[in-house]
């Protein structure tokens, strides 16, 4: 096979070798279930209350706040289901209009079942109308949701203060930071954050394993009801071994991000981006460049098909993303481009590379070297590449 050349780091991540053995005993040695009596079941809530404390580390929370879900999807519907209850009086709830599908579908199944839902816009550059949306606040605002960073652009939204004057008007704030966590430092000490997602196999942890953390005092009622696990806010038997591995996968970010060595991912990352522009016509990246998660680029292909660029770069063992998600038959740009006002030309050649702390700089090199002849294949047999240069002809 094939080296992979792995740049779909915000799909999903390797499992870090430190994590994978920090788990491999709670499968087999250590089985105990941590709510036993016993001293062996008794070693696996220690190790789980370590983990809680390593996740509480990386986003500045008190350990008690940290509460273990299967995935962030759980989180985030978690999240918003536990405001609307709790204030079951406020029939309003707020979002953005470029949020992943955990949050997007959610807020449109509920606005079907009598809520009124606002998305608030953004501009080209996939930065939030400030002004539009505090203007929709109102005093039957239930929850105010806007994901920290966003998967496809990786356009970071001024979290901190934003939910700080949310907080103000005494509105539930939470926060989808499942891209966040572990790339940029998060302390939610001083913020506004109510209740905040992440998940594990975004940060080198396995896939199946998610957290929700909960300010002390914000109220909340669980979704899945059971035993009195995690204090009676998530009911079912833990998933040890895989809580005890976003633990160590937490421990490891932590001193990723407190050693700068984050900047590397990101100096690799420009140069993917520079490299791309100055190779490639007719290209550009999608967001706001200086507002942007280190690890993730967005660029815009003109007159290509990000599906048909995907298809030539997997000849190479290149993997990355498109931001076109295939409905009805036709290839839709993805409502985060679309709400961007991403040209349709554009939109529909756009590409994201998602990096980890894995990727070296041969791997860059690699993709600079076969990318810009694929798009020139590509353009050639494109009808609006001939169309757009028969337009700049007359
Ligand atoms: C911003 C964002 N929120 C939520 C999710 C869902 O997380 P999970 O796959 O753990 O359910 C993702 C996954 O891609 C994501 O990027």
């Amino acid at each position: 096979m094939t080296r992979v050349i792995y740049l779909d780091n915000n799909a999903t991540t390797k499992v870090d070798p430190q994590v994978m053995e920090a788990m491999l005993p709670y499968f087999s040695e250590y089985y105990g279930n941590p709510s036993s009596m016993h001293s062996f079941g008794g070693g696996v809530a220690a190790k789980i209350q370590q983990a809680r404390e390593n996740v509480a580390r990386l986003i500045g929370a008190s350990p008690d706040e940290i509460v273990f879900t299967s995935c962030g999807t759980e989180s985030d519907g978690t999240a918003i289901r536990a405001a609307i209850e709790s204030y079951p009086a406020k029939r309003h709830i707020v979002t953005s209009r470029v949020e992943h599908p955990a949050i997007k579908n959610l807020f449109e199944t509920l606005s079907k079942k009598g809520y009124r839902a606002t998305f608030v816009p953004v501009d080209r550059e996939g930065r939030l109308d400030l002004d539009y949306f505090y203007d929709s606040l109102t005093d039957d605002t239930a929850i105010v949701s806007f994901m920290w960073a966003n998967n496809e652009t990786g356009v970071i939204f001024p979290i901190e203060e934003i939910s700080r004057k949310v907080k103000e008007r005494g509105i539930v704030f939470h926060t989808d930071a499942v891209q966040t966590a572990g790339k940029i430092p998060i302390d939610l000490k001083n913020s506004g954050v109510d209740m905040l997602s992440l998940s594990g196999h975004k940060i080198h942890a396995p896939k199946g394993i998610g957290v929700l953390y909960i300010r002390k005092g914000t109220k909340f009622s669980p979704f899945m009801i059971g035993g009195h696990q995690e204090k009676g806010r998530r009911g079912g038997t833990e998933n040890t071994a895989a809580i005890i591995g976003l633990g160590k996968a937490a421990e490891l970010a932590k001193q990723h991000l407190d050693s700068g060595a984050y900047r590397c991912v990101a100096e690799l990352r420009d140069r993917l981006e520079s490299g791309i522009l100055a190779r490639v016509p007719h290209t550009l990246v999608n967001g706001d460049r200086i507002h942007r998660l280190p690890n993730t680029t967005s660029v815009a292909f003109e007159y290509v098909e990000g599906e048909a660029i995907l298809l030539m770069l997997n000849e190479h063992g290149i993997c990355a993303s498109s931001g076109s998600a295939c409905t009805s038959g036709s290839l839709e740009p993805s409502h985060v481009l679309r709400a961007m006002g991403v040209p349709f030309t554009a939109a529909h050649g756009s590409i994201r590379f998602s990096l980890s702390r894995y990727t070296i700089g041969p791997e860059i090199d690699l993709v600079l070297e076969k990318l810009p002849p694929i798009i020139a294949r590509l353009r050639e047999m494109s009808p609006f590449w001939k169309s757009s240069k028969l337009e700049a002809v007359s």
